[in-house]
This record gives C-alpha cells, sequence and structure tokens, in this order.
C-alpha cells in the first residue's frame, strides 16, 4: 500500500468553461486513460479530450456503465484490460469522470497499477464533490459486503466544475445534499447558517456552498488520513445509515445512501438533544433543511428496533456491544460517545413510533 505522510493533500481546483486548468501540463505523462461516466455528456470533458492531444500525448478514452456493480470484482476488472490497452506505465496518468462508484473504482485500480499511479478525479455528481472524490480512499465490495477491499489513493488533483450537476437526476442530486448539510453541521455556524436561506429549489448548490463543504472534508482528512481519530466525525449520521440502508426491496435497496443518512443525521441530533448534549432546537433546524433538499426525516414502516441494533453492531464500529455515535452538540462541535445497546434501544423505540 502506498505511504502518504499525515499532511498529504490533493491539489483542489474549481475549474469553469474549459475543463482542464491551464497551468496543468499533461506532456509529462507517457500515456493517459481516461475514464468516463457514459451519463456525463461529451461536451463537458471534451476539452481533456482536446488538451491531450494537443500536447502529444497517447490517449485512451473509455466510456463506462457507473453504479455498485462497477465496484463488484467481474465489473471492475474490465478496467484493468482497459490500461493495459492504454499501455499505462509508471508514469502514465489516470483521469476519473464519474460519480462516486467510478471514482472508488478507477481510484482503485490507479492505486494498485505498478503499486501506484497518479489519478486526476473530476467529480461529477453533488456526492462525490463534497464526499466521495475527496479523502483518497478507494474500494471495490466483496462478497456481500460494501467497500470490503480497498486503498487510500489520493488523487493528485480534484477538478471541479458544478455545471455539470446540471444534467444530473434530482434523486441523485439529494444524496449530495445529504452529505452537504452533513458538512455543514460539522463545519459550523456560519456554514450551518447560510444554508436556512441557501437551499436552491432546483437543488443545484453554488460554487460556494460547494467549496465550504470540501473545505470541511479535506481539512480533516488532511490532518488524519488514516480514520485514527477525527476524521470518524465525518460519520455522522451513518451509524444508523448503514443499517437503514441493508433494508431491501424487490427493486433493490429500499433507501438510498443519502436518504439513508438523512434520517441518520435527524436520530443523531434527536437522541444528541434528548441526553442533554445537544442544543434544542437543533433537530428541528436539521431536519427543515433536510426537508427542503426532499430528504425523508423519519422512518415509515420501519423495521424491528432489534433488527437495526443488531446490524448496527455488526457493522465495523462495534467494540464488545458498544458502538461509536458521532453525537453534535450544535454546530462545530460534534461529540464521539460509546454507547451500549441499551442506551440506544429506548431513543431508537421512542424516534421510531414518533415517526
Ligand atoms: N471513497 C469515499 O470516500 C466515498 C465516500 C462516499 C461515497 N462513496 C461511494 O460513492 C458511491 C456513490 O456515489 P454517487 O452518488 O456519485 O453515485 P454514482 O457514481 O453511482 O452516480 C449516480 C448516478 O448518476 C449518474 N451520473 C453521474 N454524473 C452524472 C451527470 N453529471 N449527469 C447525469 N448523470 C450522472 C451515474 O451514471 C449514476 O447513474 C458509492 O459506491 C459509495 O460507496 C465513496
Ligand atoms: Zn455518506
Amino acid at each position: 500500500m502506498a505511504f502518504y505522510p499525515q499532511s498529504a493533500a490533493s491539489t483542489l481546483r474549481f475549474v469553469a468553461d474549459s475543463l482542464v486548468p491551464d497551468k496543468f501540463d499533461f506532456s509529462i505523462y507517457s500515456s493517459i486513460a481516461i475514464f468516463v461516466d457514459d451519463k456525463v455528456p461529451l461536451q463537458f470533458y471534451e476539452p481533456i479530450l482536446n488538451r491531450c492531444s494537443a500536447d502529444g500525448v497517447p490517449c485512451r478514452h473509455v466510456s463506462l456503465t457507473a453504479g455498485e456493480s462497477l465496484k463488484e470484482f467481474e465489473g471492475w476488472s474490465g478496467i484493468l484490460d482497459e490500461m493495459a490497452e492504454a499501455g499505462l506505465d509508471r508514469s502514465s496518468l489516470i483521469v476519473a469522470i464519474g460519480g462516486g462508484s467510478l471514482g472508488d473504482a478507477v481510484g482503485f485500480a490507479a492505486s494498485i497499477w505498478n503499486r501506484g499511479i497518479p489519478w486526476i478525479a473530476v467529480p461529477t455528481t453533488l456526492l462525490a464533490m463534497v464526499d466521495a472524490h475527496l479523502g483518497g480512499k478507494t474500494a471495490l465490495h466483496h462478497g456481500r459486503i460494501k467497500n470490503r477491499i480497498g486503498s487510500f489513493h489520493l488523487p493528485q488533483e480534484v477538478w471541479v466544475n458544478p455545471d455539470v450537476l446540471q444534467t444530473l437526476p434530482v434523486r441523485e442530486l439529494r444524496q449530495g445534499w445529504a452529505e452537504l448539510i452533513k458538512a455543514a453541521l460539522i463545519g459550523g455556524e456560519p456554514f450551518f447558517n447560510s444554508l436556512e436561506n441557501g437551499i436552491p429549489e432546483n437543488l443545484l448548490p453554488s460554487e460556494e456552498l460547494i467549496r465550504r463543504a470540501m473545505e470541511v472534508k479535506v481539512s480533516i482528512v488532511n490532518g488524519d488520513l488514516k480514520e485514527s481519530g477525527r476524521r470518524k466525525v465525518l460519520n455522522l449520521g451513518h451509524t444508523l445509515a448503514h443499517a437503514l440502508e441493508m433494508e431491501r426491496t424487490d427493486q433493490g435497496p429500499r433507501w438510498a445512501h443519502g436518504e439513508a443518512v438523512s434520517m441518520g443525521l435527524v436520530f443523531a441530533c434527536t437522541m444528541a438533544e434528548k441526553m442533554g448534549l445537544a442544543e434544542v432546537p437543533l433537530t428541528e433546524k436539521v431536519s427543515t433543511l433536510l426537508e427542503l433538499s426532499g430528504l425523508p426525516v423519519r422512518i415509515e414502516d420501519a423495521p424491528e428496533t432489534d433488527v437495526l441494533l443488531d446490524r448496527i453492531e455488526k457493522d465495523k464500529k462495534s467494540r464488545g456491544g458498544r458502538v461509536s455515535w458521532i453525537l453534535p452538540e450544535r454546530p462545530g462541535s460534534m461529540l464521539i460517545k460509546e454507547l451500549s445497546r441499551e442506551e440506544v434501544r429506548d431513543q431508537l423505540t421512542d424516534w421510531i413510533q414518533k415517526g
């Protein structure tokens, strides 16, 4: 596994119009492979293709169907075949243009090709902009376990152009808003308060909001790449969310990740308020923002409390039956508390019944 010092960081750039930063020099690479989500319009990434050919570098452009199947070994191994076709060696570069699934799959391939070659992440979903493409975690699924295989391999640069979100379906935009609201709650009062009149009806966030959410994640990750300490606060809302994401219908998971995180955030705030840790009315404020983004804030037809608790304990955050919960005191101040099953059960039952 590649070693990164604790202060490792990707260069983040906001790019308008021509997607490629002016100063970026493709000609220093021996060859380039560009992997693109097939839902992303050509005109968005054409400037990258043009710049590669202008710089005279052999460049292979590969279109991929994104989604969780790209993170299954069978789907993912095709990426390695394309990398071989592109003739990638230690002096090559990979560019990944897409959402979190494509970034996780291509980033992992970059991390093991020749024991790790550089890659550039170009996020095309809101979730990838504010979360998935930041922080260097790459992942594949194995068996039925999500993200079981992976590595830490920071992209060398992250290029963000919010215009690409205009083609993103609204349900996908909402997934990003759940993480953006989480980032604001972790980030502090000025960011959190700015959301109170800042959620646009079309759910297309301003560059400023995206930038602030990115800064929250990056500032935490830069100090704790391997999640040995402070990075854990980024799991806010995710303890319950992971258990909810295991609920399935015949059509697939009942809730998308951001929807589960939304309910998880509300529950974390509710529990913190009930324990006298959070300032009232934090839960109400957070719920309002999530609802404005079209996200669920209570569970309908909830699974049994004990089923959820079993899943939570099996999740990797459980130690000897006690589970780490991230509990907000107020925007900008998070507590990490280990709670027993009994401490959580009453709260969860109560919260579910109120729904
Ligand atoms: N590595 C990390 O730190 C990290 C963090 C959070 C999530 N993730 C991973 O990210 C994945 C979810 O990412 P996601 O929400 O971006 O999903 P995704 O990559 O599956 O993209 C969602 C859908 O949007 C489409 N799409 C992408 N960009 C588009 C655009 N501009 N216009 C139209 N359609 C577009 C895709 O084809 C796909 O159908 C999960 O696999 C999750 O495990 C990773
Ligand atoms: Zn998440």
